[in-house]
């Protein structure tokens, strides 16, 4: 897998939608969505871009099977963490609905970071 452009196309799509929330909250005045936006943002976009680049910078972090695991923990992770703080704030669910599918979301973002680490340690010469 190319992990450096999938990271890329990945905090492209938050990206879009980051700002699109953004947009919308400016227009109207109701800012309850920020942090729902801000983690859009930086969780999904800014995350995986310095994930993108690091992975271009160090070519040998890339062909590890670590990269492409942190691909896939950071994918489901950050679209789960992120979807189910923009339903608790948008109050279409509410805090207990979020267990446990909020701590497995945190846990499968924590893993893909640890593989990150693990693989900075690693390769990152
Ligand atoms: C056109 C693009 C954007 C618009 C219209 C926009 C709009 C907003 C608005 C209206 C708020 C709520 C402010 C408040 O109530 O405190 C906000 C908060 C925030 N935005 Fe954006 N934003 C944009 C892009 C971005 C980007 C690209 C990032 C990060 C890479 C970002 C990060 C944040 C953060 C972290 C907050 C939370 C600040 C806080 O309340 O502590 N925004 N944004
Ligand atoms: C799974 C990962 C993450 C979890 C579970 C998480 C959780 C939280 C929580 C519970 C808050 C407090 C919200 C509140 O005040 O009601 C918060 C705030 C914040 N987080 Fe995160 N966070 C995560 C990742 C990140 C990352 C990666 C960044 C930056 C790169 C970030 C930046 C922020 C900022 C700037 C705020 C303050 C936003 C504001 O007050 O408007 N978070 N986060």
């Amino acid at each position: 897998m190319n992990v450096s452009r999938n990271f890329m196309l990945l905090g492209s799509a938050f990206l879009i939608v980051g700002i699109v929330l953004g947009m919308y909250m400016g227009g109207s005045g109701d800012h309850s969505l920020a942090i729902s936006h801000a983690h859009i943002n930086l969780l999904g976009f800014v995350l995986s871009a310095v994930f993108a680049l690091t992975y271009k910078a160090y070519p040998a972090m890339a062909v590890e099977r670590l990269a492409s695991a942190h691909f896939w923990l950071h994918f489901v992770g950050a679209v789960m963490v992120n979807l189910l703080v923009f339903l608790l704030l948008a109050q279409i669910i509410t805090e207990a609905a979020m267990v446990p599918f909020a701590p497995i979301s945190e846990f499968l973002v924590l893993l893909g970071v640890l593989a990150f680490s693990w693989n900075v340690v690693k390769n990152a010469n």
